[in-house]
């Protein structure tokens, strides 16, 4: 057994990130290759990591693997988890004195202060600067606009936890087993073997044209985007190499919508639920169901301590060209807060 149990604080995400994985992680875990335990794969990447929810979790886990590979198109992300992995106390210095200037002041300063430091990040992209702005930005978004400035309006919380120093450290030991690159997904083929497990969490696809949440920032991702990741996930699967992909099910809004069904008909499709984080109508917000899509046979259990040994899909097998639509109805074993 390679998966390890730990009392010990674990490391989370450091950044609020849209579509952000914490809520589905014991689905995801129940759905993790069981190569992942015998040591039989030891290189993990994630071509968009985002906020990194599903690799911190597995970081810490799941211990025969060795390599890890973390991808994203955000220069500032990137540029973040960089900073944090070769000088965590430069970043903790620069955010804990952003944080007492910010707590000191009343309403109307930290206001003032959001502004001025935002103008300071699109001029200096201090990693720093990043974080603080996620901290007390609106929603925890990131958006910038078509120059690529950070446009996020204040978002007015009464005491965010703008420096938690021990979660950084924590950040940084995981990362030194990390490489962060910028690039498009497609680069990360090089790694892509037998050996490997990629987990694909890509921006949602936008219901029409003009719908995306991504629309104003450089990093559009359109169906052209989303038909060239099938087309990438069809290559990589060829080389042997095991794979989870997230994302929205389009039939929560269009029922004759069958973009998954038609360029994953190769693989394994689950719906799973999960509650709807950002949208700005009512109506938007509530349950929804997620697709989950693997590419090799899943452990029949999910094999994180916390979650409890209760759960599982029942030791589902993808062998051949087939699409499985499966609704997962199985009972949570456990809360994890990220
Ligand atoms: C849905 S988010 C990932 C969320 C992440 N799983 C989490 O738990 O926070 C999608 C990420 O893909 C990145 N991205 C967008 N287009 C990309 C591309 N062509 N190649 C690599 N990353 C891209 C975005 O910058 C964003 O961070």
């Amino acid at each position: 057994m390679t998966v390890l149990a730990t009392k010990q604080r674990l490391a989370k995400p450091f950044l609020k990130w849209a579509g952000g994985k914490g809520q589905l992680l014991y689905e995801i875990d129940c759905r993790l290759p069981p190569e992942l335990m015998n040591g039989d794969v030891d290189t993990y990447v994630e071509p968009f990591i985002g906020g990194g929810a599903v690799f911190f979790h597995i970081a810490q886990r799941y211990k025969s693997i060795r390599h890890f590979y973390l991808f994203d198109i955000n220069e500032d992300l990137v540029n973040c988890y960089n900073a944090i992995q070769s000088d965590v106390a430069s970043v903790i210095a620069d955010l804990g004195r952003l944080e007492d200037r910010y707590l000191r002041g009343d309403e109307v300063k930290r206001e003032t202060m959001y502004y001025r430091i935002r103008d300071e990040f699109n001029c200096d992209r201090s990693p720093a600067k990043l974080i603080f702005l996620n901290k007390t930005c609106y929603n925890g978004l990131y958006r910038s606009n078509r120059k690529g400035e950070f446009n996020v309006p204040f978002g007015g919380y009464r005491n965010p936890t703008i420096c938690d120093a021990d979660n950084l450290i924590g950040v940084s030991e995981i990362l030194q087993r990390a490489e962060i690159i910028c690039s498009d997904f497609e680069e990360c083929e090089y790694y892509s073997t037998d050996r490997t497990f990629i987990y694909f969490d890509p921006p949602y696809r936008p219901l029409s044209p003009t719908a995306g949440f991504t629309s104003y920032s450089k990093e559009d991702f359109n169906e052209k985007d989303q038909i060239r990741l099938a087309e990438f996930c069809r290559r990589i699967n060829s080389k042997g190499a095991k794979f989870l992909l997230s994302n929205s099910d389009p039939k929560n809004e269009d029922p004759e919508d069958n973009f998954f069904e038609n360029q994953y008909s190769c693989f394994t499709i689950d719906k799973v639920k999960a509650t709807r984080a950002i949208n700005c109508k009512a109506s938007g917000r509530g349950e929804i169901n997620e697709l989950l899509i693997t590419n090799h046979e899943v452990s029949k259990w999910c094999m994180t301590q916390e979650f409890g040994l209760i759960g599982g899909n029942g030791g589902k097998q993808q062998n051949g060209c087939f699409t499985h639509l499966q609704e997962a109805s199985y009972l949570y074993g456990a809360v994890v807060s990220y």
